[in-house]
């Protein structure tokens, strides 16, 4: 280290996510860290940080890092196979947390399973359950948009996706939407302990549902077609299966929410763009990932482990300590972005890397852009003159993004 990176203030005097400042205006924390070096030392998580877009890109293409949870210093101790909980045979060595090789088998043979036609499958099956949650809000003079829609339509889209039947609805939204905090560094280990509990519930029900398909197999959903797949592929199974829904839901759930959230945000802040970002799926595709720019909200990264002692990026890693990338530390960098505080639906974005790049690029991407733009294209028809109805106010308890504790709409029909 010279004197000059000596003399600095710690980062996490500059950078903290979880403050006031932060939630206010995550710009100042997030290019001092950009700017702190492409690999720091964060003590707060007991993490290193992977700032540099290029840096990110090439950790995501040649995946020298592990994504097993298992590898972090800090996780349970991986117990005997005949110990295990649903949590466990779900977490090791199955699906997209499993080795490189089987990963990619995984990824090749559900392939057709997230092809475009099956996605516009689902979002006809989506779209009635949008329109009713429009038709039950009625004509009211403002209401929150977190809790009318937003929150509903995540769960919704990810178990007509996957064709969990509405019988199993309740007790699975109790259990499932804490499955991302089994790995979070930042909560406390009670809690990360409690959300395992959670997850091995949801796999309970993930089972029965499978049971139950099997049973009684259908031609046209997510998890009928997986079923097939196991009867094709030997290297393919159950577990497989059960750890793909969940992290279905597990990505699926909170990054749409937030999604929701910034995206109607946005587009209020700036009404005179929001004819064009929904001129077509095509435009919005554009305009989601400027929203995403525009909107910072992201609090952490993607978690990767060492596998082994290792140097990275001139830093000597310990084998299991955690690496967070963080590809939106420079969504406000000029060097990326010209004029980055300007929103501007039409901004190019080359390479675009909101849904991650490489062998890990994000399964969900198409289907989370349709729901958005579905649901986004309901609300401005209903209400072409919908507006904020106050500056909402920021959640402070939100461990992984920047969300509103609620979002008032004043539809001014
Ligand atoms: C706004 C919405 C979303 C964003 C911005 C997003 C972004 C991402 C990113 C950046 C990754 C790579 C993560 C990494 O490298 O560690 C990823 C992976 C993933 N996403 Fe998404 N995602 C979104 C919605 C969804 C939805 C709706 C689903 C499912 C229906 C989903 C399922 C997945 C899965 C399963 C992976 C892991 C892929 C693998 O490891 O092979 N995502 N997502």
């Amino acid at each position: 280290m010279t004197q000059a990176q000596a003399d600095l203030p710690p980062i996490e005097t500059l950078f903290n996510p979880h403050s006031e400042e932060y939630m206010t205006d995550p710009v100042p924390g997030c290019l001092a860290l950009l700017k702190r070096g492409r690999l720091v030392w964060y003590e707060p998580w007991q993490a290193w940080i992977m700032t540099n877009m290029k840096d990110i890109m090439q950790c995501w293409k040649e995946e020298y890092l592990s994504s097993d949870f298992y590898d972090w210093e800090f996780a349970p101790q991986r117990p005997p196979e005949d110990q295990w909980s649903n949590f466990e045979r779900a977490m090791i060595g199955h699906s997209l947390l499993a080795d490189h090789d089987h990963h990619r088998l995984v990824r090749r043979v559900t392939a057709p399973a997230f092809s475009r036609n099956v996605v516009d499958k689902i979002q006809e099956r989506i779209e009635p359950d949008v329109k009713k949650l429009f038709d039950d809000l009625g004509q009211p003079e403002s209401f929150d948009y977190i809790t009318e829609i937003a929150q509903h339509i995540p769960f919704i889209s990810i178990t007509r996706m996957v064709g969990i039947p509405e019988k199993y609805w309740p007790d699975i939204r109790k259990v499932i939407l804490t499955f991302t905090e089994t790995w979070n560094p930042t909560i406390s280990d009670e809690r990360r302990e409690a959300a395992r509990q959670d997850s091995n519930r949801a796999i309970d029900i993930i089972r029965e549902v499978i049971a139950e398909r099997r049973a009684e197999p259908q031609q046209d959903d997510f998890l009928s077609t997986l079923l097939r797949i196991e009867a094709d592929n030997p290297e393919f199974e159950e577990w497989d299966i059960v750890t793909l829904i969940l992290a279905l839901v597990g990505a699926g759930a909170d990054t749409t929410l937030v999604a929701q959230q910034w995206s109607v945000y946005s587009l209020l802040k700036h009404p005179e763009q929001a004819e064009a970002a929904l001129a077509t799926p095509e435009a919005f595709s554009n305009a989601f990932s400027e929203i995403n720019r525009w909107g910072v909200s992201s609090k952490m990264g993607f978690a990767r482990y060492a596998p082994a002692d290792m140097e990275v990026l001139g830093h000597q890693v310990r084998k299991g300590q955690m690496i967070l990338m963080m590809p939106h530390l420079k969504d406000y960098d000029s060097d990326y972005y010209p004029e980055p505080e300007t929103f501007d639906v039409a901004r190019k974005f080359d390479p675009d890397v909101l849904f991650g790049y490489g062998p890990r690029y994000c399964i969900g991407a198409a289907l989370a852009k349709r729901q958005l733009y579905l649901t986004l294209t309901e609300l401005f028809k209903r209400f072409p003159n919908v507006s904020l109805a106050e500056e909402p106010a920021r959640d402070e308890t939100d461990h992984n993004a920047i969300v509103f504790k609620q979002l008032r709409l004043k539809t001014n029909l």
